[in-house]
């Protein structure tokens, strides 16, 4: 059938908006109407290369909408129930079994290969050339998507589903980090590095554990004040103009202010914090965000950063019994992340909607942009 999508033609470039046809459900797929889907950083990295999907596609991997056609054998959704796409898995691997679908050892093809895991795409332009599809199993910069069933998310009827699909990536990851990875104890000091929708997402979780300080850490002043507002205990402008207005004046444990992020923290916390987490994508906060952390700490990376950039840490400190730890959509299941994050929001607990800006489809690359920019936090396109 007939779709409207936002097609990545090739590296760096704008999106283009055109109509395609989009395959009927097979066993086991959904067809989805999407109602919004939100843009994620991923999503530019992946149009700028940093991930390996190949153009022309779809992207997109924050959707949500409604079911508007299921294949065969699909019993855990019926057609007009409202849905969030969450990230595809096998369910066959080690990971999978053992409740790890975030690891699911055919991730990367999953995520990133461009088609279904036999090869096949599901959409293809008016002129019926082939697109790559199922980014993320979804590619959801689109009216419609073609998923498998198992990836999706059943939420009720009066879910607001225009604001759910961004639970599925850059929100839910920043959540689930704190909350299935590090789970702060109770008195803890956690570091977030990174005030964009996934750090801030981190730091209204925090809120929701017994951690005392709450630290965010940005180059932007707007976000820092959202993030107080949101739950940061403590801020550290990192800005240049920060460092300027800072010297020669003491930077207060409230609202610490300079180029070391690091030595901020350990004023702020009395020495190092027991948690930190990389929410930048910028290689070199890799080692702040591992140095913000001591003896028996954790630090959890979160951030996408170019394709093969690495890091170094100082030895002896990460010996002494300090763990570095990668993360991927806040771990778990999609089910009972996404289904408590949204009964959290409706209960006034988990605020995720005020970073929410909508766009419409055809200003996708408006809203890259503004995200870009650091003019919006979480960009969503809505279809309607
Ligand atoms: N691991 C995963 O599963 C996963 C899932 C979603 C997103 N991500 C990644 O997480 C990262 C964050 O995503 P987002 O949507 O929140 O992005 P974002 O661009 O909204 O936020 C990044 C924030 O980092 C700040 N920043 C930049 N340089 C900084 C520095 N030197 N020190 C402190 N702060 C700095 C920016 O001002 C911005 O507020 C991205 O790299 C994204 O690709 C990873
Ligand atoms: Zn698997
Ligand atoms: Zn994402």
């Amino acid at each position: 059938m007939r779709a409207t999508a936002a097609v990545f033609e090739k590296l760096f470039a704008p999106f283009a908006v055109a109509d395609v046809e989009i395959d009927s459900p097979g066993p086991g797929e959904v067809l989805v109407q999407i109602v919004a889907t939100g843009v994620c950083h991923t999503d530019a990295i992946t149009r700028d290369g940093d991930l390996p999907f190949p153009p022309p596609g779809v992207l997109g991997h924050e959707g949500a909408g409604i079911v508007a056609a299921v294949g065969d054998g699909v019993s855990n959704v019926a057609a007009g129930d409202k849905v969030v796409i969450g990230w595809p898995w096998c369910g066959q691997c080690r990971n999978c079994q053992e409740g790890q679908p975030r690891y699911c050892g055919s991730l990367g093809q999953l995520v990133a290969g461009g088609s279904r895991p036999d090869g096949s795409t599901a959409l293809r332009r008016a002129d019926g050339s082939p697109l790559h599809s199922h980014f993320f199993g979804q590619s959801s910069f689109a009216t419609y998507s073609l998923c498998a069933a198992s990836s999706l998310v059943p939420v009720a009827a009066d879910a607001p589903v225009a604001i759910l699909g961004p639970l599925a990536c850059g929100i839910g990851t920043g959540a689930g980090a704190v909350l299935n990875v590090l789970r702060p104890f109770v008195g803890a000091s956690i570091v977030i590095y990174g005030a964009g929708a996934v750090g801030l997402s981190a730091v209204m979780a925090a809120r929701l554990t017994g951690a005392t300080t709450i630290v965010a850490v940005d180059k932007l002043a707007s976000r820092l004040r959202l993030a107080r507002e949101l739950g940061a205990t403590e801020t550290i402008d990192v800005s240049a103009s920060a460092s300027a207005s800072a010297s020669g004046a003491a930077a207060s444990a409230a609202s610490a202010a300079g180029a070391d992020p690091v030595a901020a923290v350990h004023e702020i916390c009395g020495g190092p914090a027991d948690f930190s987490l990389e929410c930048t994508g910028v290689i070199d906060v890799v080692r702040q965000a591992a140095d913000s952390v001591g003896m028996r700490g954790t630090c959890a990376l979160i951030g996408g950063a170019p394709a093969g950039a690495s890091f170094s840490l100082d030895h002896m400190s990460t010996l002494w019994g300090k763990r570095v730890i990668g993360t991927l959509g806040g771990e778990g299941g999609s089910v009972s992340l996404i289904g408590a994050l949204i009964d959290l929001n409706k209960q006034g607990r988990f605020p995720y909607d005020k970073l929410i800006t909508p766009f419409p489809l055809s200003s996708v690359n408006e809203a890259l942009e503004a995200s870009r920019a650091g003019e919006v936090i979480k960009p969503v396109l809505r279809m309607g």
